[in-house]
C-alpha cells in the first residue's frame, strides 16, 4: 500500500469509528491518532499535500492514485463537497480532530448543519471544490488557497494521442485504455487551479493539427458541459466524444489535410466522410463507443439540417454532438490554418452568436459564450 492509500484509509476507518462510537470514544481517538500518524509520514517527504477527488479517482498532487481507482469514498467526497484537500504545513492533533468531526459533518456521518462551514482558523487544513463557475459555495472557494504549484504541459498527453492516431492509421483498434487515460489528464488539469483555467494547446507544426484540435475540443466540451451543470460521468463521456470526434480525419491522406489551396470535388467528398468514417471506427472498436460515434457521425450537422452527413432522423443531431459541434468549431476558428490566419477569441464567439439559432443550439451558443467571456481572460495556453 503506498503511503496517500495507507493515510486516507486510516481517514475512512477513523470517520467510520467516529460514526459508531461520537467523538469522545476512546477507539476514536485511537482512529484518529493513526490516521494523524499516517498523514505525519506522508509529510515527511513534503509538509505541503493535495489531495484531488474526482468521481472515481483520487489524484495526490499531480498523480492519479490508481490503486484508488472505483474508490466509494471519493464519490461521497464529492458529494459532500470536498473536492480537494490542501494540509499547507504540519497539522497537530487539535486542528486534526475539528477537520475530521467537521468532515464527518459535511458527510452526514454526525448530525450538523449544511451552514455549518469550515472554521478554519489557524488549521492549515483547507478544502473545497474545484468546479467551474455556478453551483460553488463562495465561502469554501475563498477558504482554498490558490494552488499553482502543478505544472501542466500536457506533453506526455499529446504524445500518447500522436501514438493513439499513429495505430489508427495503421489499423489497429482504438486504444480506448490510453484515450481515456488522456481524458483523465485533461480534466484534472482543468481542475488543477482554484479557479478553473482551460488548458488549450497551441499548434506547433501542422500535422500535429488533429491531436492538439481533439484535445482542445475535449476540454472545452468537458468544460461547457460542467458549466450547464451535467454532471460527473456526462461531462467524462463528453470529454471522450470531444478527443475521438474527428477520429476519422485519421484515413484522410496527409496531402489533402494540409492543403493550402482549394480542394477540388473528389478532395472534398473524402473530407466530408470523416464522421462517417470516425463513427464507424468507434462502432467497431472493443467497447463500441456509443455516445463518441453519435457524436463523431453528427459534430458537422448544423441545427437547420444544414452541413454534413444528411441526417435521416428529422429530430436533428443530439444535444451532446451540437455542443461537440460549437466547440470544434471554435478551436478551428482560432486555429492558424495553411489557407488564414487564427481569429481572435471575441472574434469567433461573435461567429457562434451571429450563426445561434441557425447553425448552433441557442442555449448551448448562449452558454459557451458566457462561458468563454467569464474565463477568456484567464485561459493559460500551453506552449507547443
Ligand atoms: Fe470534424
Ligand atoms: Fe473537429
Amino acid at each position: 500500500m503506498s503511503d496517500p492509500v495507507r493515510f486516507l484509509t486510516a481517514v475512512t476507518q477513523a470517520l467510520s469509528t467516529m460514526s459508531l462510537y461520537g467523538d469522545d470514544h476512546p477507539a476514536t481517538t485511537r482512529g484518529l491518532e493513526t490516521a494523524l500518524e499516517r498523514l505525519q509520514e506522508l509529510q515527511e517527504i513534503d509538509p505541503k499535500l493535495q489531495f484531488t477527488f474526482l468521481s472515481g479517482e483520487v489524484v495526490f498532487g499531480s498523480e492519479v492514485v490508481h490503486e484508488l481507482e472505483g474508490w466509494e469514498w471519493s464519490d461521497r467526497l464529492v458529494r459532500a463537497g470536498i473536492e480537494r484537500i490542501e494540509m499547507l504545513g504540519p497539522i497537530d492533533v487539535d486542528q486534526f480532530g475539528r477537520f475530521l468531526s467537521h468532515m464527518a459533518m459535511r458527510l452526514g456521518i454526525r448530525p450538523g448543519s449544511s451552514t455549518d462551514i469550515w472554521q478554519m482558523g489557524d488549521s492549515p487544513i483547507r478544502y473545497g471544490q474545484v468546479t467551474l463557475g455556478q453551483g460553488q459555495n463562495p465561502m469554501e472557494i475563498l477558504r482554498l488557497e490558490p494552488v499553482r504549484t502543478m505544472a501542466y504541459t500536457l506533453g506526455e498527453e499529446r504524445a500518447t494521442m500522436d501514438w493513439v492516431h499513429n495505430e489508427i492509421q495503421k489499423g489497429a483498434k482504438i486504444p480506448m485504455v490510453e484515450a481515456d487515460a488522456v481524458v483523465r489528464s485533461l480534466s484534472i488539469a482543468m481542475h488543477a487551479e482554484q479557479a478553473m483555467v482551460l488548458p488549450l494547446l497551441q499548434l506547433k507544426e501542422f500535422d500535429q493539427y488533429t491531436t492538439t484540435h481533439s484535445m482542445n475540443v475535449s476540454v472545452l466540451a468537458m468544460a461547457l458541459g460542467e458549466y450547464l451543470e451535467l454532471g460527473g460521468a456526462t461531462v467524462r463521456a463528453l470529454g471522450v466524444a470531444g478527443l475521438l470526434h474527428d477520429l476519422g480525419k485519421t484515413c484522410i491522406p496527409r496531402e489533402i489535410l494540409v492543403k493550402p489551396g482549394k480542394l477540388t470535388d473528389a478532395e472534398r467528398v473524402v473530407i466530408r466522410d470523416h464522421p462517417v468514417v470516425g463513427a464507424r471506427m468507434l462502432l467497431a472498436s472493443p467497447e463500441p463507443m456509443e455516445l463518441a460515434a453519435v457524436v463523431a457521425y453528427e459534430h458537422h450537422v448544423m441545427l437547420d439540417g444544414g452541413g454534413y452527413p444528411a441526417l435521416h432522423d428529422a429530430r436533428g443531431a443530439q444535444y451532446a454532438s451540437m455542443l461537440v459541434h460549437v466547440c470544434d468549431v471554435y478551436d478551428a476558428l482560432r486555429t492558424n490554418r495553411p489557407y488564414r490566419e487564427a481569429w481572435e477569441s471575441e472574434r469567433a464567439l461573435a461567429y457562434i452568436k451571429d450563426r445561434s439559432g441557425v447553425e448552433f443550439d441557442p442555449g448551448i451558443a448562449q452558454a459557451f459564450i458566457s462561458m468563454m467571456r467569464h474565463w477568456d481572460q484567464r485561459i493559460s495556453t500551453m506552449p507547443a
